[in-house]
């Protein structure tokens, strides 16, 4: 069961009243939209998106008898149409939570931790065409080494691009573990990611490149702005620096041009209390703007 992260502040920089529409664009297992259902009633609505088909079903089996919550399988990157097609106006308020769900982590069987041994594949969507298998089996020793710097912070990329390239002359890579094995060789015993894992970075990087999520997350925040009503809010919650980055500067732009007002000066982080029930919560930051 996913628990919603920093729900109670979700629902602060939101700030959603009677009536009012919502979109979340990553809904997940829809713990932020039950809650923000509840302050709506009785007429509000939640629009809420969800990329990857199997969770997509099991939140509208799930929400069944929730006349309020509109549920579309599909990428928030196509927020606009999605939005024009159903005459969802107006928009008070939109929420992204970045990343995973634990569902996705804990039962998916793809590939996505580096805890279990499955295949490497890491799609949010059965329906795209790029999975981890391929990146670490085909992609040029450059294009490797390159995600893994830009989308892992990796500073081990080249050793590790070359021990990849070393070990598929021998055998295809299929298996998560596989690749553990071939990281923890490649990587000095005394590397301070050990704390962490010495592949949590390079399974960053290729989630994050078979999913095209940086990429995503601009294009989402633009259409976020565009369909948003005056007044409206954007909450977002990332979960590394990456990506918070790309959320810090896309509204501080926007600021300066004076389209945006921000909520947050600094990113809100979540309390050790809530750390303590909630390990995912650890890295979480939230930054909310008020669209002028
Ligand atoms: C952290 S979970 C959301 C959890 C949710 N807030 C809850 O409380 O249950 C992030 C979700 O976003 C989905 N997702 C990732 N990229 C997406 C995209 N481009 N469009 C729509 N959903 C996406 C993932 O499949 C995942 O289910």
């Amino acid at each position: 069961m996913h628990i919603p992260v920093l729900l109670k502040e979700v629902i602060e920089y939101l700030n959603p009243t009677s009536n009012e529409n919502f979109i979340d664009a990553t809904i997940g297992e829809g713990g932020h939209s039950l809650a923000i259902l509840k302050k709506i009633a009785p007429q509000g609505k939640v629009l809420g998106v969800e990329i990857d088909s199997a969770i997509y079903e099991t939140v509208k089996n799930k929400s069944k008898n929730e006349e309020r919550l509109i549920l579309v399988n599909d990428s928030y990157v196509n927020i606009e149409k999605i939005v024009n097609d159903l005459q969802f106006q107006p928009v008070n308020g939109i929420l992204f939570d970045l990343g995973m769900c634990s569902w996705q982590i804990d039962e998916s069987k793809r590939g996505f931790s580096y805890l279990k041994d499955e295949p490497l594949d890491m799609r949010f969507s059965p329906e795209s065409t790029l999975t981890a298998a391929e990146i670490v089996n085909f992609w040029e020793v450059d294009d490797l080494e390159r995600i893994l710097k830009d989308y892992g912070e990796e500073k081990y990329a080249k050793r590790i691009a070359l021990a990849i390239k070393e070990t598929r002359r021998k055998k295809r890579i299929v298996g998560t573990q596989e690749l553990v094995e071939i990281l923890k060789k490649a990587l000095p015993k005394n590397y301070d990611n050990y704390r962490l894992s010495p592949a949590a970075r390079t399974f960053q990087a290729l989630r994050i490149t078979v999913n095209n999520e940086l990429e995503n997350l601009k294009m989402g925040l633009t259409m976020a702005l565009k369909i948003l009503s005056p007044q409206g809010r954007v909450v977002v919650i990332s979960f590394h620096s990456l990506e918070d980055r790309i959320v810090k500067n896309f509204f501080r732009d926007n600021t300066k041009q004076s389209t945006l007002k921000t909520l947050t000066k600094k990113p809100i982080t979540s309390s050790q209390e809530e750390i303590k029930n909630n390990i995912r919560s650890h890295s979480a930051k939230l930054r909310a703007v008020l669209k002028i």
